[in-house]
């Protein structure tokens, strides 16, 4: 099983930074002013810090900073921002900037002030540090042969052990995640994705079945075969099942999983296909979300469904106009080979729902046009039943992931119409993140809520929480979701 490249190791002290040993010391300016932790350390080292804020220009902006050495370290004075409208999320972004200064500077043991706990409360503030740490130390340097990897230890000062080991799961499980995506397509195969799913199993005790191209076929999942039709590498349907000793209620998770997306015969150019060994993002948030699962434990059982595969061209790719029947009879359209995440969806789905789910939630990198209405950081969520919309975007809320609502705009599902088929597997270019999603509700008799993280899935560039690439984006929304 793939591991986090690069792991913290994080433990929350009762001690405050000033008693902490490291290499790095970090306390927050606001304002222009140390923090009760800063002005406890400045003490201790006899008015440095507080001089050094009055004779230089850094007043605690926030994205600031002021590296200082003395005596055996260095002190790090970390902007914070104002007062007004503190909230984890910027807990969360200024661990993540220690946790950038810290690699830089080659440290192996740092203490931090537990950012912002007189407002947010100490539980609270050291959930969104110990998740800001982890998140802001990951990077994806197996293939590199200058990499260094340091072994860094953090200390929270005062922190909250239980508040640390939660964020330590999920981010763990986000990690996980971002490793699973970021790894090239040549080697994360539809297979090697299976075994992923059965080393978790192996390792939590989860029940998990593969189905190969025969199996598949004869459950009569003719829209996910016709995408994988074309690849050397077959697809898989990998199901893994949580099921703890006593459940409320059962949900199933199911996560687009194309290992490459060249868009078949309607073949994307060569800057649209960069980036597309990410298509399998969703399904690699399903199964980080099985290894939170394992550690949070909730009383709820879980489904995971992955349909597997490779849209690549070949003399047994599909084409478009091909009429396919899906796994509930219903017959679609092709007319756009590029539209493929759809049409294992929708196979994958209708398994979903063979389970006899309460509730069925779909994440999957869907379409460039939901990157076209909220960007690079936000997915749309869409929803048939309200409430589950509202529980998703609280979780998402509380996790520092962006999600916003979006319609299901009944009128549009006009524009599926197919003369041939049931439905088309295409309508018209504007408003296409909907009428994927109308498409998708088609297959799904559940209450049942969709989020597009064709956005937020990947940075082709370095952000807040992490380097360029994978994001791990929405295994902290479902399993905060599961765990509430
Ligand atoms: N995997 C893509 C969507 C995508 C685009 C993900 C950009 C991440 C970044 C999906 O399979 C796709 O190609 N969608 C098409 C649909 C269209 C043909 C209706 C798209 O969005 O262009
Ligand atoms: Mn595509
Ligand atoms: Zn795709």
């Amino acid at each position: 099983m793939l591991r986090d490249v690069m792991k913290i190791d994080l433990r929350s002290a009762r001690r405050p930074v000033a008693e902490l040993p490291a290499q790095l010391r970090v306390v927050g300016v606001v304002s222009g002013r140390l923090t009760d932790a800063g002005e406890a350390l400045d003490a201790a080292l006899g008015g440095v810090l507080k001089a050094a804020v009055k004779r230089s220009k850094f007043r605690g902006q926030e994205g600031e900073h002021l590296l200082l050495w003395h005596g055996e370290g260095y002190l790090l004075l970390l902007g914070l921002g104002g007062r007004r409208g503190v909230n984890p999320d910027r807990v969360r972004r200024a661990a993540a900037r220690v946790a950038r200064e810290a690699i830089r500077l080659g440290v192996r043991e740092v203490a931090v002030e537990n950012f912002w706990a007189d407002r947010l409360g100490r539980e609270t503030a050291s959930y969104a540090l110990a998740e800001g740490l982890h998140l802001g130390s990951y990077r994806f340097v197996k293939y590199r042969s200058d990499a260094k990897v340091p072994r860094v230890r953090y200390w929270i000062a005062r922190g909250r052990g239980r508040a640390v080991a939660e964020a330590t799961a999920l981010a763990g499980a986000t990690l996980y995640a971002r490793d699973l995506v970021n790894e090239p397509p040549n080697r994360m195969t539809p297979e090697r994705l299976a075994e992923e799913a059965r080393a978790l199993a192996e390792t939590h005790g989860f029940e998990v079945e593969v189905l190969g191209p025969e199996q598949i076929e004869a459950l009569g999942m003719g829209a996910f075969l016709a995408v994988a039709r074309g690849s050397a590498n077959p697809p898989r349907l990998i199901h893994l099942v949580y099921r703890p000793a006593k459940s409320r209620r059962r949900v199933a998770l199911v996560g687009k999983g194309l290992c490459f997306d060249t868009g078949g015969y309607s073949l994307k150019p060569t800057e649209g296909m960069q980036h597309m060994k990410a298509d399998m993002a969703g399904a690699a948030a399903v199964l980080g979300v099985f290894r939170a699962l394992a550690e949070l434990q909730p009383a709820v059982e879980v489904h995971g469904v992955i349909a597997a595969a490779e849209n690549k061209i070949s003399g047994t790719a599909y084409v478009v106009d091909e009429v396919v029947r899906a796994m509930n009879g219903k017959t679609i359209e092709v007319k756009n080979t590029d539209a493929e995440g759809r049409l294992t969806l929708a196979d994958a789905l209708v398994y979903a729902g063979r389970q006899a789910p309460d509730a069925v939630v779909s994440i999957a990198t869907l379409t460039g046009s939901a990157v076209v209405a909220l960007g690079r950081k936000i997915a749309a969520l869409f929803a048939t039943d309200p409430r589950l919309g509202e529980a998703l975007a609280r979780a998402a809320d509380r996790e520092g992931e962006k999600v916003w609502p979006m319609p299901l705009e009944e009128s549009y599902r006009k524009l599926l119409k197919s003369e041939v088929a049931d439905i088309a597997n295409v309508g018209t270019r504007q408003g296409g993140a909907i009428q994927a999603a109308l498409f998708l509700t088609e297959f799904v008799r559940e209450p049942y809520a969709h989020l597009d993280i064709a956005g937020p899935a990947f940075q082709p560039e370095e952000w807040e929480e992490g380097p360029a690439g994978a994001t791990g984006f929405g295994v902290r929304t479902l399993a905060r979701w599961l765990a509430e």
